[in-house]
């Protein structure tokens, strides 16, 4: 017998929806066809200043770029409302997966626009929550790893604050928790204390007790695994069964794009094992950019993931965790789970991180990457007082541009902006310059185009 058709489906199929695709479909290619390049348009200026002004006034502080973006771009390039277009190399901070404008998305938001509601809820939810959680699982599991569950929310911090409210149930009486140095957790009032940054919490109450523990140093790698096992063991010993887990970004992100080799980790997990203490890998900002999906796959750490968290590229945030951890009812839950076209675009995303030849060491993340990378060596042969790696991983992208400190960072910022390029800081000391490119949608003409820019802005910023 024929399964009945929702209304849903019969809306979905109708052909007026698929004309009405075509139509936003040719009228989207005509106006970003010419986008190129630019500078700002002076006419514009006027107008852009007075709304820079005022959103900085209704904040409270100023934005950190003078970025507000027109609602039109065509693949890392964005256009902003003073008429400039520049070359998007932060996405967001790693969120624009699929860049500006790509054309299938913008079907796939149009399908999410017709659904009923603006937002998704724990109470109430469509058929997509189901599916983004089935193949976030499939994907973290694909080598071994043993989890179970997948809980959405809305923001990389929720995932987190919902990783440890899990993690603090499981271990009934702990009341601390592991985390490396130069950490970066998210801006709740719990996270900002596992952040390893004393201004972002700047005038809080101390709410959990943080053991910080040294991170590998390139520089010294054996010392380095020995002071980060010998503080492990020190803490672990110092407050037996105090730890709900260790909280470990494999790649650290805003404490500057800094790595490990698997030894080093494999060593601190085995530890963490023996004393029974979970291990929890945040990959809100790795997950999708490095050489495997999650940076655990990558580094083989499949067996000792108990908890992860993912963001930001993902568009819906979740926490995923295994059957022994599932908390107890009413623990976890929240109004908004994620909008409608987040969840609809994070099932599009998925399918295209997994299909589109992204991962191992060919794939299209470590194209990206040494596209960069060469360019960069280039220039640090002649110019190691210019530009100096270590360059990240993958689709995380750094280096370190003239003294490294927190001041010329912010200087070669501005003035690759100002230039046509935007990018962040990530790390303190030195506070390295950072890309995370839209994976989806970067070219290789795009890449070499900023790498222009980038060398000519360095050089001249070297000279002054
Ligand atoms: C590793 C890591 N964890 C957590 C977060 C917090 O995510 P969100 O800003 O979505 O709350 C971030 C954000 O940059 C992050 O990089």
């Amino acid at each position: 017998m024929d399964q009945p058709k929702l209304h849903a489906d019969q809306l979905r199929s109708d052909p007026r929806v698929a004309e009405a695709k075509r139509l936003l479909r040719a009228a989207l290619a005509e106006h970003t066809a010419s986008l190129t390049r630019r500078d700002p348009t002076p006419e514009l200026a006027g107008d852009y200043d007075a709304m820079l002004t005022q959103f900085a006034e209704l904040r409270g502080n100023p934005l950190y770029y003078p970025f507000l973006g027109s609602g039109i771009g065509r693949g890392s390039l964005v256009e902003l409302a003073d008429g400039s277009v520049k070359y998007d190399m932060i996405s967001g901070i790693g969120v624009h997966v699929c860049g500006h404008s790509m054309p299938e998305l913008i079907d796939v938001l149009t399908d999410a626009a017709l659904e009923d509601t603006v937002m998704q809820g724990n109470l109430q939810q469509n058929v997509e929550s189901l599916e983004v959680c089935r193949r976030l699982l499939t994907m973290a599991c694909r080598q071994g790893a043993a989890l179970d569950h997948c809980f959405l929310t809305s923001s990389g911090a929720m995932a987190n604050e919902n990783a440890l409210k899990i993690l603090f149930q499981y271990r009934p009486g702990s009341n601390r928790i592991l985390a490396f140095d130069n950490a970066f957790a998210g801006r709740s009032l719990v996270l900002s204390q596992v952040t390893d940054r004393p201004l972002y919490r700047a005038g809080l109450p101390a709410t959990i007790p943080v053991d910080f523990v040294p991170f590998f140093d390139h520089h010294r790698p054996d010392e380095s695994l020995r002071d980060a096992a010998a503080a492990l063991q020190m803490y672990l010993s110092r407050y037996p069964g105090a730890h709900c887990g260790f909280m470990m970004e494999l790649v650290q992100g805003e404490g500057g794009y800094r790595t490990a080799p698997r030894e080093f980790f494999v060593a601190l997990c085995k530890e963490l094992r023996a004393a029974d203490v979970p291990i929890y890998f945040d990959e809100i900002q790795t997950f999708g950019r490095t050489l495997a999906p999650f940076a655990y796959q990558m580094l083989q750490l499949d067996a000792y993931a108990d908890m992860v968290t993912v963001g930001k590229m993902t568009q819906v945030c979740a926490t995923l965790y295994g059957n022994a951890m599932n908390p107890k009812p009413g623990l976890l839950s929240q109004t908004f789970t994620a909008s409608t076209t987040a969840l609809l675009a994070a099932k599009f995303i998925l399918d295209k991180l997994e299909s589109g030849g992204f991962y191992g060491p060919e794939g299209r993340n470590e194209q990206i990457h040494r596209r960069f990378c060469e360019r960069f060596e280039k220039l640090n042969q002649k110019r190691p007082d210019v530009i100096r790696g270590p360059w990240g991983i993958g689709g995380m992208v750094a280096f370190t541009a003239l003294d490294g400190s927190p001041a010329s960072a912010k200087r070669v910022l501005h003035e690759l902006f100002a230039a046509g390029v935007i990018a962040f800081a990530a790390g303190a000391d030195p506070t390295r310059i950072r890309f995370l490119p839209s994976l989806l949608a970067v070219t290789d003409e795009e890449i070499d185009a900023v790498c222009e820019i980038l060398e000519r802005t360095l050089l001249r910023l070297h000279e002054e």
